[in-house]
C-alpha cells in the first residue's frame, strides 16, 4: 500500500476481543435482548465462571449499545460499536443520502470512518472505498460492520493518520476495470467532534475544518460533514452547504467542495429526500399574521432559505427579522410545519393567560423566537387549565413582542 503509514502493531484494546469466536459465543448467548442493571449483574456473575471477566464486561456493554445501536442502524443487532463509535456515527439514512453524490465513483477514500455508518454507505454506490481511522479498535469494527451489511468486498482498511496520506499518490487496490494501483477519485471526511470526553465547540474537529478543506487541492471532489451549528463564515464562498434533517430534527451540514456543489445553499429532508435551494426572487412582504403560521424546518433557517421557502409557497414574514411565516391557506410543505392561528395578540402575560383560561388549554408547548425570557417559569405562570392543548408561540411582530395560540392543522 502506498500513500499512507500503517499502524497495525497497535494494541488491541479488550472490547477488540468481542470479535474472537469466544466473544460471539458470548454475544449469541446474550440473545439481542435489552439487559436491565440487575439481570446484567446476575448475568455477569452466571458467565464469569465459563468466560474471562472483561470479555463479560464487554460482551455486556456491547449489548446494551447495540440496543441504543438501533435507533441509527437497522442492523444493530449484529453490529460491532464503541460507546464513543456509536454517538458519532451517521445514521444508516443520513449516510445513505450523502453517499448519493459519491455513486459511479472509482475509488473513494472515507477519512475518519470511525465504526463505518457512513463507510457502509459509500461502499454500496462506489467502486470501492479505501476506509482510513487513527484509531485500529475502531477501524476493526468498521470492517466487521461493513461484513455485516453485505459491503464487504468493497473496503480496503488502513489505520493511519489521515494528515500523513499522500492522497494524490497511487493505493494498490483492485477497482474494477481500473487495474491494482488506483488514485483517489474522491473524498469523504467525517472528522471527529469530540476530544477524549470532551465535545468540541460548533466548527471545531480534529482534523481541523481549515486543513479538511485542504483535501480539495489534492483531490477535487470532497465532502465535509460538519456540526449544523458551524459558523457559515467558516465554509469557503465557492463550497455548497447543505443541512440535513431528519424530520424536524437537524442531524448535520455536508460542505460539497465545487466538484460535488449543485447550489450554494440547501435544505434537505429525511427520509423522503425533499430538497430546496437558494432561489433568486423579490424580497418577501413583511405582514400581520394570517390563519397559519408556518414554523420552518430548522434545515431551512440554518440554510438561510426562509425567504425562499415564503416565495415558494406564497407565504409572508410577519417580522423583517424573524423566521416564522403567515398564510391564508393551509400549506401542507415538507419544509415547515403549518399551525392553525387561534389567537393573535400583543404579548401580555396576563391576557394571554385569560385567553387560554378561556380556550381550555391546560398543555401548552411555548415555541420562543425574538423575545427574551424563561420559557419554563412562563408556562409555570401561565397556570393553564383545561382539556385542550396548543402551542403558543412568543415572538416579535414588526419588532414589538407578540404571541399567537396556535394548534396543529389537523385539529
Ligand atoms: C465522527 S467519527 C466518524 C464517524 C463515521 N463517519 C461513522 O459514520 O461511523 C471521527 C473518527 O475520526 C477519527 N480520527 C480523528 N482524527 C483522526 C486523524 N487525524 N486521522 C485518522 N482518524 C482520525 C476518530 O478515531 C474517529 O473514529
Amino acid at each position: 500500500m502506498a500513500g499512507g503509514r500503517s499502524r497495525h502493531d497497535e494494541a488491541v484494546e479488550p472490547a477488540a476481543d468481542l470479535l474472537s469466536p469466544a466473544g460471539d459465543e458470548l454475544l449469541e448467548l446474550l440473545g439481542g435482548e435489552e439487559i436491565s442493571p440487575d439481570r446484567a449483574l446476575r448475568l455477569a456473575e452466571q458467565l464469569r465462571g465459563r468466560y474471562p471477566a472483561d470479555l463479560v464486561a464487554a460482551a455486556l456493554t456491547q449489548q446494551s449499545l447495540r440496543v441504543a445501536g438501533r435507533a441509527k442502524f437497522s442492523r444493530a443487532d449484529e453490529m460491532y460499536f464503541t460507546r464513543a463509535g456509536l454517538e458519532q456515527a451517521s445514521s444508516e439514512l443520513t449516510s445513505e443520502h450523502s453517499a448519493r453524490r459519491f455513486a459511479g465513483r472509482g475509488l473513494v477514500a472515507d477519512l475518519c470512518c470511525g465504526i463505518g455508518g457512513n463507510l457502509t454507505a459509500l461502499a454500496r454506490v462506489a467502486g470501492h472505498v479505501l476506509a482510513v481511522d487513527a484509531d485500529l479498535r475502531t477501524l476493526k469494527l468498521a470492517m466487521r460492520n461493513v461484513v455485516v451489511n453485505g459491503a464487504a468486498g468493497h473496503v480496503t482498511p488502513l489505520c493511519a493518520d489521515v494528515r500523513d496520506l499522500a492522497l494524490t499518490g497511487d493505493f494498490e487496490i483492485p477497482v474494477a476495470g481500473a487495474g491494482s494501483w488506483t488514485r483517489v477519485e474522491a473524498v469523504f471526511i467525517d472528522p471527529a467532534r469530540r476530544s477524549g470526553e470532551r465535545r468540541l465547540r460548533a466548527g471545531d474537529s480534529r482534523p481541523p475544518l481549515d486543513w479538511c478543506f485542504g483535501l480539495a487541492d489534492q483531490v477535487g471532489a470532497v465532502c465535509i460533514k460538519a456540526a449544523p451549528g458551524l459558523p457559515h463564515e467558516l465554509v469557503p464562498a465557492d463550497w455548497e452547504v447543505e443541512f440535513v434533517a431528519t424530520g424536524r430534527n437537524l442531524k448535520e451540514a455536508l460542505l460539497w467542495s465545487p466538484a460535488l456543489a449543485t447550489s450554494s445553499r440547501r435544505a434537505t429532508i429525511l427520509p423522503a429526500g425533499q430538497t430546496m435551494t437558494a432561489e433568486p426572487g423579490e424580497a418577501v412582504r413583511v405582514g400581520a399574521p394570517g390563519e397559519y403560521l408556518l414554523d420552518p424546518s430548522p434545515a431551512v433557517t440554518r440554510a438561510g432559505l426562509v425567504e425562499d421557502l415564503a416565495r415558494s409557497v406564497g407565504a409572508w414574514k410577519i417580522d423583517a427579522m424573524i423566521a416564522f411565516l403567515a398564510s391564508d391557506a393551509a400549506i401542507s410543505t415538507p419544509f415547515a410545519r403549518t399551525l392553525r392561528v387561534l389567537e393573535s395578540m400583543p404579548w401580555n402575560e396576563r391576557q394571554v393567560a385569560r385567553r387560554l383560561r378561556e380556550l381550555g388549554i391546560g398543555t401548552a408547548d411555548i415555541r420562543r423566537r425574538g423575545l427574551a425570557g424563561d420559557v419554563e417559569r412562563i408556562h409555570h405562570r401561565l397556570g393553564l387549565q383545561g382539556d385542550g392543548s396548543a402551542t403558543i408561540v412568543l415572538t416579535r411582530r414588526s419588532g414589538k413582542p407578540w404571541s399567537l395560540i396556535c394548534v396543529p392543522v389537523d385539529s
